[in-house]
């Protein structure tokens, strides 16, 4: 009765890793529970999703080959374009979200391209955009860049108009911090950098006024929606952010943060489904409007599981 925060399916966007083939199912191992799958077990697992009450998947591309320059992070025959066109087939209502980098691509890793021994930003812009458009053509409801370059909401926004693609709307990674967190993840994709690391593009943890900056220009760009990532450790981020910035935030639980519960919790150290259910609503309660996490399934599931007021009309009548 007295609650100040609620959270509901309709509000998480659950991840996927989609790789290239039929039927694969390669399980990742810092990321229990969590697979790579081929674009038809992808859709089959965001039908599940959609089920449960689940509002969105993000897909995140693990091609067969890299360069240099990224290429197949704009392959309209990619793993990403073939599972976002086999998911908006079976389950049209799902928002199927794209996430838009170069790192998954790359030979060496970084989510641009290089000049020397560091990225270069301008260039990048180009490459990004493209992905966008191929993601956006396949189906895409949402585009999200992760990259961290600058300029790049203001570019994807002028493509994707170019083309067509007005109504597809654009989730801006505008407060992405240079973290310890992503380690499972860049296991996952294969996207470890070859050399150096990404402090040249992503955030420095100790910055809030910065973030407050990244947030007000992704909005002048034209983002819809800016997220803030990692998520526990930057509570106050979130705050900060939501209450500078008028479209709705997201926050990101990360890899890290998940591997970390998952940890404890096989030691007994701590109880899993609490754990999950208090960090997921310490971020809404921070000011989060919508939660990216592995957990989405699991929270779906657990919140269904509670009795709803409407379910209880339901047995009154
Ligand atoms: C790609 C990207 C990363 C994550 C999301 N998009 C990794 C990185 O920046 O190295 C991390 C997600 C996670 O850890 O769950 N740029």
């Amino acid at each position: 009765m007295t609650r100040e925060t609620h959270l509901a399916p309709e509000q998480l966007v659950a991840p996927l890793f989609v790789c290239p083939g039929e039927r694969v199912r390669e399980p990742i191992a810092s990321m229990p529970g969590q697979a790579r799958l081929s674009p038809d077990l992808a859709a089959r697992e965001a039908a599940e999703l959609a089920e449960l009450g689940v509002g969105s998947v993000i897909l995140f591309g693990i091609p067969a080959e890299k360069d240099a320059e990224g290429t197949g992070a704009w392959d309209p025959d990619g793993p990403v374009p073939q599972a976002i066109r086999r998911i908006k087939a079976a389950t049209p209502a799902l928002n199927v979200w794209a996430d838009v980098c170069l790192c998954e691509y790359t030979d060496h890793g970084h989510c641009g391209v290089l000049h020397g021994d560091g990225v270069d930003n301008d260039a990048t812009l180009p490459l990004l955009a493209r992905a966008s458009v191929a993601y956006a053509r396949a189906g895409a409801d949402v585009i999200a860049p992760s990259d961290m370059m600058d300029g790049r909401v203001a570019a994807i926004r002028a493509a994707l108009d170019d083309h067509g693609f007005e109504q597809t709307v654009i989730v801006s990674y505008a407060v992405k911090y240079a973290s310890a967190f992503y380690g499972p993840f860049r296991d996952a994709a294969g996207s470890t950098p070859q050399f150096g690391d990404r402090r040249s593009y992503q955030m420095d943890p100790p910055n809030v006024r910065e973030a407050i900056r990244e947030a007000t220009a992704d909005v002048d760009e034209g983002a819809d929606m800016v997220m803030v990532k990692p998520g526990l450790p930057y509570l106050d981020v979130i705050r900060a952010v939501r209450e500078h910035v008028d479209v709705p935030v997201a926050a990101y639980q990360v890899s890290g943060e998940f591997a970390m519960l998952h940890a404890a919790a096989e030691r007994g150290w701590i109880d899993l489904p609490r754990a999950m259910m208090e960090t997921s609503i310490a971020l809404r309660r921070a000011g989060a409007d919508i939660l990216i996490t592995y957990f989405a399934r699991e929270l779906a599931t657990l919140l269904r599981a509670q009795p709803h007021p409407a379910a209880v009309a339901e047995t009154i009548r």
